[in-house]
């Protein structure tokens, strides 16, 4: 059986030592995923975008501990939160394009993308994706564990 915390964890390894000091995955995400939808871009029309990419890059580490541990740390909560609603109003069906755009760009930069490599991504995800959608609308006073 695959070991989807091992394919990820050497696909990431893989597809971030391309990029040296830069942050050609990123920055690869983030065109992909502003070009799926007007919606996408809107919400990105303040951030800076520099900043953003250090902040994905260790929510992607997040969200592989929610997926090992099965227990959401007070920083799942937050970033959940964040996204909630009341909050930045990320709706549900955005996370959809999230997830397709973050495998495309590994498809395009991990020279050893399979799909095997595509599923434990899309596992790894799966977890820290479906707590967020759940948060979307939900009071920020539920439990966190
Ligand atoms: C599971 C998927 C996602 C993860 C792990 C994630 C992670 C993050 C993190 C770590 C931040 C910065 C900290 C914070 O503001 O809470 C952030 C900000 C943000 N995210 Fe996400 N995000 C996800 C999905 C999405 C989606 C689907 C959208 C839809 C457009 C989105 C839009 C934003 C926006 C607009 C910000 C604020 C940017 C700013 O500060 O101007 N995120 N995200």
């Amino acid at each position: 059986m695959a070991n989807f915390e091992a394919i990820f964890n050497d696909s990431y390894a893989r597809v971030l030592s391309m990029d040296g000091d830069s942050d050609l995955f990123f920055s690869k995400f983030y065109e992909k995923f502003m070009s799926t939808s007007p919606e996408v871009r809107d919400k990105f029309k303040n951030t800076d975008m520099k900043r953003q990419k250090k902040m994905l890059k260790l929510a992607l580490y997040q969200m592989l501990s929610f997926f090992m541990h099965k227990k959401s740390a007070d920083y799942m909560q937050g970033i959940a939160e964040s996204h909630a609603k009341k909050d930045k109003d990320i709706a549900p069906h955005l996370y959809e394009l999230w997830l397709d755009s973050l495998v495309d760009t590994v498809k395009e930069l991990d020279p050893k993308f399979d799909p095997d490599v595509g599923l434990a991504w899309k596992s790894v995800m799966s977890m820290g994706i479906t707590y967020m959608k759940d948060r979307y609308d939900r009071d920020k006073a539920a439990p966190s564990s």
